[in-house]
């Protein structure tokens, strides 16, 4: 297993008191393995994700296990969680042009990335090796573009960049967060189909995080669903879209113009209510107060994540809520 996740908690100080923003998220990632988590903002989805590398604020404290190929970043000292981050694992976030260092020119910041790894590189290797990456995730003429600064790129090509850049220290896993959320709906499907190349040519271990279940069930083998910094549900993409178990995801795929009804037969269905406050101290399932299925016991008690057929963590059975869903 290269990714093994125990019982992640985190929690934040805030003036209105403790935030958990992640409350016991458990799973495990294999090599070669595309992972989709999804859920409406505030589910915790990039603490977990920033929880892997331990870059969490200074006002969160974190607890639990995380296993990255037999390392521990939880216990390293700062250099050694700063090698961790630089070659085991490389983040791409929402907004390309800010993670971008806007007095760098794309040949120079590849160069200040390439010369991390290895100290010793040339301009004229760095150069070589940029370019191949930039072919790599299509960007035209790369060799043109070499001078050019972030602003002078668009936002598609930027992401693209942005990957190639993240492909450039050869990590293990690619944490994808919210990479196309700030794209228009043609260049987001360009994306999509860059990692799903980059997946099936290098082999790469993804986590993507989306609100966009119909967007990561394209890419994923796999998908978690989260809510209230919990997992709702953990199944393959393929089950995650036929057969949802967990009233929270149908709700999710209802809300799609594609898998749920159609407009012109019948109306969207959105989600009713919204996200629980995260300072609020949750006794039962924190989707009971929005949940159609709802019973008395779903406010008693937080269900189990139950591990026998696929994952779901609700206390009605799951094929049976399928026909009552219907
Ligand atoms: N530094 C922080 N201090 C206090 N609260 C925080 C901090 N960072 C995150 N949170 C809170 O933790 C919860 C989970 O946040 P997180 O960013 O993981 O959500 P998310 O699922 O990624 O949402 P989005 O889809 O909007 O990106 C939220 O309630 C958020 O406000
Ligand atoms: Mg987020």
């Amino acid at each position: 297993m290269m990714l093994e996740i125990k019982n992640l908690k985190v929690n934040f100080a805030t003036p209105r008191g403790i935030l958990q923003a992640v409350r016991g998220v458990s799973f495990n990632l294999s090599e070669g393995e595309f992972l989709g988590i999804v859920g409406e903002s505030g589910s915790g989805k990039s603490v977990t994700a920033a929880s892997i590398i331990n870059l969490i604020p200074p006002n969160g404290l974190i607890s639990g296990e995380v296993l990255m190929n037999g390392k521990k970043p939880f216990t390293m000292s700062g250099q050694e969680l700063l090698s961790f981050r630089g070659s085991e694992i490389a983040i791409i976030f929402q907004e390309p042009g800010r993670s971008f260092d806007p007095i760098y020119n794309v040949r120079k910041t590849f160069y200040e990335t390439f010369k991390a790894h290895n100290p010793a590189i040339s301009d004229d290797e760095s150069e070589i090796l940029t370019v191949k990456l930039l072919k790599e995730v299509h960007l035209p003429h790369p060799e043109e573009r070499l001078k050019n600064f972030p602003h002078q790129f668009s936002g598609g090509q930027l992401q693209r960049i942005m990957i190639a850049l993240a492909l450039a220290s050869n990590p293990n896993l690619l944490i994808a967060d919210e990479p196309t959320t700030a794209l228009d709906v043609t260049i987001q499907a360009e994306i999509v189909g860059l990692l799903k190349e980059l997946k099936r040519k290098r082999k790469l271990t993804v986590i993507f995080i989306t609100h966009d279940i119909e967007l990561v069930s394209r890419l994923a083998d796999r998908i978690i669903v989260m809510y209230n910094g919990l997992i709702m549900e953990d199944n393959t993409s393929r089950n995650i879209i036929n057969h949802p178990y967990h009233p929270y995801t149908m709700g999710l795929i209802n809300s799609l113009p594609i898998f749920g009804n159609h407009y012109s037969t019948h109306k969207l269905i959105s989600i009713p209510g919204s996200i629980p406050d995260p300072v609020a101290d949750i006794q039962g399932c924190p989707f009971a107060p929005r949940c159609p299925l709802v019973k008395d016991d779903c406010f008693i008690k937080l269900p189990r994540l139950n591990r026998e057929d696929g994952s779901y963590r609700c206390i009605i059975d799951g094929p049976k809520r399928e026909t009552a869903h219907e």
